[in-house]
């Protein structure tokens, strides 16, 4: 925590690359930690980390609409602006970018150009969420050329997000570091997440269930089993006896997010569950 530091918040382009420059021929390194806002402890570790590796942070809040589906919670995503600013600036962020929406796509969203990393876009939460990731890669590449940044850094709770990053990042050749952060979880093992706002009471007492069957598919893979579709089935029936309802569990290997087989000994397990009005994601690494 930083108590002198003072926290300036732009919302134009113009504006932002013109400080930035300014950094930028002072020899500063600079950071960036991409953000939809309504922070928590995850963020701001994340935060923490690009204190850490930089000599400027950039935060950026801006909840991405190509990201969203038609049916789901843009509208009602938290906004938080003068919380998040506060905590920003208590952790040592320099500078906030928030734009609004016509500041980031003049075009509107239909003319938006698009930028896509085929396949594993359309596996896991992109099946589930058609076009979520070609509107994370779009942003994010737009993020990177607005900031310049020389290290971004992103949570490994969306560790498929961040795969897709390191693809996009690879394939284009971005001159940029990329830097994942475990999950911050409470107590009870539930990884931290916005979404988290929208569990009642007793849905918050049952959430934990998520990364406790991971723990579980985790111990069972650690123990020799290699029936990873009879452990899958197994542990969607405890969570659905719980009262979630299925998305997907994947047991997968974590060099390229594909099935593992029995080979494999760098895996890592990704679940989505719904559970009343949030739908929680969630993964632990294995190694075996
Ligand atoms: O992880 C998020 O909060 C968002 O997907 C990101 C990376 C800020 C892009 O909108």
């Amino acid at each position: 925590m930083d108590s002198n530091n003072k926290l300036q918040t732009l919302t134009t382009i113009a504006e932002l690359r013109s400080r930035l420059n300014a950094e930028r021929a002072s020899g500063k390194r600079i950071a960036l930690v991409p953000t939809m806002g309504n922070l928590h402890q995850g963020h701001l570790r994340l935060v923490e980390t690009a204190v850490a590796n930089a000599d400027f942070v950039v935060a950026s809040i801006f909840v991405n609409p190509l990201q969203f589906g038609p049916n789901e919670d843009l509208e009602r995503y938290p906004r938080t602006l003068a919380e998040d600013q506060a905590q920003l600036e208590a952790f040592g962020c320099n500078l906030l970018f928030a734009p609004t929406e016509a500041e980031v796509y003049p075009q509107g969203r239909a003319g938006q150009t698009f930028v896509e990393v085929p396949g594993i876009s359309d596996l896991y939460c992109g099946a589930s969420r058609p076009g979520h990731f070609r509107g994370v890669t779009t942003i994010v590449n737009k993020l990177f050329n607005l900031i310049q940044p020389d290290v971004a850094v992103f949570g490994c709770k969306d560790y498929q997000q961040l795969h897709v990053i390191r693809r996009m990042v690879d394939d284009l050749s971005m001159p940029v570091e990329l830097i994942g952060v475990s999950t911050e979880r409470a107590a009870n093992g539930l990884a931290l997440s916005s979404r988290n706002g929208y569990l009642t009471e007793d849905e918050l007492a049952i959430a934990p269930a998520l990364y406790a069957a991971l723990c579980d598919l985790r111990a069972a893979l650690k123990g020799g089993d290699t029936n990873h579709e009879r452990l899958i089935e197994h542990a969607q029936q405890h969570l659905e006896r719980n009262g979630f309802m299925r998305d997907y569990i994947h047991i997968l290997r974590r060099s390229d997010m594909l099935a593992a087989t029995a080979a494999d000994r760098e895996l890592v397990i990704i679940a989505a569950a719904y559970l009343g009005a949030a739908r929680l994601i969630d993964n632990i690494e294995v190694d075996l």
